[in-house]
């Protein structure tokens, strides 16, 4: 037997039973003639003991281990006369009387501690050691209990995991596609799937009724702390149901997996806000609801009085920051600067204090009596000791979205964005398209197959920007967790919708012919949703990467520097693939 007991395993119950242990050295300590060494595992740390006393020979074969060396050794359970109370394995120690080396290990780059001294760049190069550390083991457990909580509650409602291929045809919307050559076609590439979004409408179409998958998707697109060119969704789709019977489900998931993985009981149905007043009120169609600071418009208070920059814009709003006037010039500078930023891109930012007898002191005094300064407080229904903070800009979305960044700022500066605090709703009736700019068209926000709100349809001919979605996203702290929608399953709306797009109908024909001709064959009525995994689980985990729940993630070139990739390939493989190789000068 290799060994008896795990290292997290024995108490003080245990004293005086023999036992084998193996595991890794964490650390040794030589005391007199004593030697502790701490034996690590998945499970815990036991204390080892030697003695020169009683086995001289052991102890100094002991004082040679070192760290992460893998050790397997048999002893006695003894009760501990100094006890450590911050492991619960504190109580004891073995006693050793025989220690095999099971494999010696070269120092690590990094100590293997909760707080290590390894940066981000080394612990991913070196990330099977990282993976030892509990901070980031802690992360894949509990991504592990997620899934099994998925299945378990999707299985319960009669939800069917079936497996779709990672080997599809390229799709034109989206995000850019990761492609794999095709040695057997020459010339010809797959694609791997952005989501399996059109099988699992095949799926539909073939009766499947409730179907899930927890499944990789692969998208070729800028990556930041909350995205993965590879990442995991728990993949849904459902037939014969509205939007509300999807909403109802995975509302009832998330509060199962919030109860199951944080002992968090939402009782209380979750917020539905339609995109417009996600963008009016918050300037994100993921609004952070842990706290408030709703926008206030303030282009009727504010307009008219001299000072041309409001004069000008095409939106005024502001914010109001609970007992923050004591904010500093320099610190309200500090913000200026921060609206300023290239990304954020704001021209400037105007401050008030309500001052403790009510007064209004603020940065445009000149322009503003203090009755005018009043009415705006009394839109924002500030109190003495609040700060409120304004921007103007002649382009609404944009200003909106900058007032946002504002607002999370301020979040994150007074204390407002609690970890342990969760704020779920649902943003629902998107706009069906958007423009884009880059490519002169509209283009499905979610994507081509969604389905228009029913009164909307007439608008399809008419005022097509102004049609808004069956689809949904579910956001928890100001993070998209998943999205969905009510699918088209008429294959002449569906051509109505690629039409729009801007696809002739032989190009609909050559990329969703599949989809469209399937549904001439009885497709039943059906919709979905995909959750992002990775998402959930950092959001559960407290963590500001979803990195850290991956065990083995891409950097943020995309690179997997462990593995060293992506990497060129010998000629003779290309030669297989038929490929030539020709790097364009950037
Ligand atoms: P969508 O594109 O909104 O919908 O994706 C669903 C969810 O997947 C997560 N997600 C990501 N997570 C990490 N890294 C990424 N690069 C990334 N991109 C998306 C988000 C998001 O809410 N087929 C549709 C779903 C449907 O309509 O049923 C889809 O893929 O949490």
């Amino acid at each position: 037997m290799f060994r008896s007991h795990t290292c997290g395993e024995l108490r003080l119950a245990d004293a005086g039973k023999n036992v084998t242990l193996a595991g890794w050295v964490q650390r040794t300590r030589k005391m007199g003639g004593m030697t502790f060494v701490d034996l690590r595992d998945r499970y815990g740390i036991t204390q080892l003991v030697f003695n020169t006393e009683v086995n001289a020979e052991l102890c100094e074969r002991a004082n040679h281990l070192g760290r992460e060396f893998v050790i397997q050794v048999k002893g006695a359970v003894s009760e501990r006369s100094s006890k450590n109370n911050n492991i619960p394995t504190g109580e004891i120690e073995i006693i050793v009387s025989e220690l095999n080396i099971l494999n010696t290990a070269l120092t690590p780059p990094f100590t293997i501690e909760d707080n290590t001294d390894g940066g981000d760049d080394l612990r991913m190069k070196y990330r099977y050691l990282d993976l030892r550390r509990n901070a980031v083991r802690k992360n894949l457990e509990l991504r592990h209990r997620m899934t099994m909580e998925v299945r378990r509650y999707l299985d319960s409602k009669g939800f069917l995991e079936v497996e779709t291929p990672m080997l599809i045809g390229s799709t034109p919307e989206g995000a850019r596609d990761f492609v794999v050559p095709s040695r057997m076609n020459p010339g010809q590439f797959y694609a791997l799937p952005q989501s399996p979004q059109t099988l699992k409408q095949l799926l539909m179409v073939s009766g499947f009724d409730r179907y899930f998958q927890i499944v990789k998707c692969f998208r070729d697109e800028d990556l930041r702390a909350d995205r993965q060119p590879e990442f995991t969704q728990i993949d849904c789709e459902m037939s014969f149901v509205e939007q509300e019977d999807i909403i109802q489900m995975f509302e009832g998931m998330a509060k199962h997996l919030f109860k199951e993985l944080r002992g968090v009981e939402l009782t209380e149905p979750f917020i539905r806000m339609p995109w417009a007043d996600a963008m009016k009120y918050y300037g994100s169609d993921k609004p952070d609801l842990r706290f408030g600071m709703k926008f206030v418009e303030l282009m009727d208070v504010l307009k008219g009085y001299g000072f041309s920059v409001f004069d000008n814009a095409a939106y005024i709003g502001g914010i109001c920051a609970e007992g923050a006037a004591h904010y500093t010039r320099k610190q309200l500078d500090q913000l200026t600067e921060f609206v300023k930023r290239p990304q954020i891109g704001a021209k400037g930012m105007v401050y008030a204090r309500v001052e403790a007898d009510g007064n209004v002191k603020s940065s445009v005094d000149k322009f503003y009596s203090q009755e005018v300064l009043q009415k705006m407080k009394d839109a924002f229904g500030a109190k003495p000791g609040d700060l409120i903070l304004i921007l103007s800009g002649d382009d609404v979305m944009k200003t909106r979205k900058q007032l946002c960044e504002l607002r999370l700022e301020m979040g994150n500066q007074l204390g407002l964005r609690d970890k342990n605090k969760f704020a779920c709703l649902w943003v629902v009736d998107f706009p069906m398209f958007e423009w884009s700019e880059e490519e002169g068209r509209l283009m499905a926000m979610h994507h081509p197959f969604t389905h228009p709100k029913d009164e909307d349809i007439p608008l399809l001919d008419t005022n097509p920007a102004a049609v808004r979605a069956d689809a949904y996203d579910m956001v928890v702290n100001g993070v998209e967790v998943g999205g969905g929608s009510i699918r088209i399953h008429d294959s002449q709306l569906q051509a109505k919708m690629f039409e729009i797009l801007g696809f002739t109908p032989e190009k609909a024909q050559e990329q969703f012919g599949f989809l469209m001709n399937a549904f001439k064959f009885g497709a039943p009525p059906h919709g979905g949703l995909a959750y992002g995994l990775d998402r959930w689980v950092s959001l559960f985990a407290g963590l500001d990467s979803i990195r850290d729940c991956i065990a083995f993630p891409k950097n943020n070139s995309g690179r997997d520097v462990m593995l060293d990739a992506p990497g060129f390939l010998d000629q003779k493989q290309l030669d297989e693939l038929n490929l030539i190789v020709d790097i364009k000068e950037k």
